[in-house]
């Protein structure tokens, strides 16, 4: 096996042990990723096996692969109170501050995880850092205004102590990367945030931004997934 191919293994691992987190009768909210699709996937199982839950995807295409799995599906507007949150993550710091976002999704991401009595990461071990910012962070910014935008934004990160430009997400044929939302994204390439909360405060500040990848105090238990097993590492 390669090392992608390990990875995958572990994601599913991890997701597998979400599960027990699940009871019967449950208002879920399902991640998006490569993580959180076997989570969908594993649900869908025992869903057909006839566990009764009702679940909030975080894109639309959580929401097309928990639809072909006959998920039963609602939105935050009929069931505003989630019980559970299970998301993948691109970092994970040891206190559980987590950097999303990466696969796009990180605005629907926070809502539900906002809305929900308790939020699980999965990941595999890869993701596990000492300090949070090698991963780019996404930042979910309005069209309108976008360059004024990304220089306020990294005026932010500058004062907050993490300088490094913000890079608009292209897609292969050089158009914006569009969110689910209708919005453009950034990916500040910030190295080490010594101080994820104050950094929070300035990007939250700025007019432009529709919302940013620090997900501080919403991850309850991480299910880290390696090659010894899974270890559940719960917030301090
Ligand atoms: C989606 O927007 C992200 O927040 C994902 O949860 C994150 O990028 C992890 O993705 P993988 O599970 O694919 O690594």
């Amino acid at each position: 096996m390669n090392v992608a191919m390990i990875a995958d293994a572990q994601k599913r691992v991890a997701a597998a042990r979400a599960l027990d987190f699940v009871r019967p009768g449950m208002r879920l909210g399902l991640g998006t990723g490569s993580t959180a699709a076997h989570f969908v996937d594993l649900l869908g199982e025992r869903v057909k096996a006839g566990l009764d839950v009702v679940a909030v995807p975080t894109s639309e295409a959580t929401r097309a692969q928990a639809g072909r799995l006959g998920i039963k599906l609602t939105t935050l507007d009929e069931t505003p109170e989630l019980d559970l949150t299970v998301d993948g993550a691109d970092e994970i710091a040891p206190d559980l501050t987590l950097i999303k976002g990466g696969g796009g999704a990180l605005l629907r991401e926070k809502i539900v995880a906002s809305a929900s009595a308790k939020m699980v990461v999965i990941a595999d071990q890869s993701k596990l850092v000492e300090v949070l910012g090698r991963f780019p962070l996404p930042i979910e910014i309005a069209p309108f205004g976008a360059t004024a935008t990304r220089r306020a934004i990294e005026q932010a990160t500058a004062a907050a102590g993490c300088p490094g430009p913000a890079r608009p997400r292209r897609l292969p044929n050089g158009h914006p990367f569009v969110t689910d939302g209708g919005h453009w994204l950034l990916d500040a390439q910030l190295q080490s945030i010594a101080d994820p909360r104050t950094l929070a405060v300035r990007l939250s500040a700025i007019p432009g931004v529709v919302e940013h990848g620090l997900f501080i105090g919403l991850a309850q238990t991480a299910i880290v997934a390696g090659p010894d097993g899974v270890r559940l590492i719960e917030r301090p």
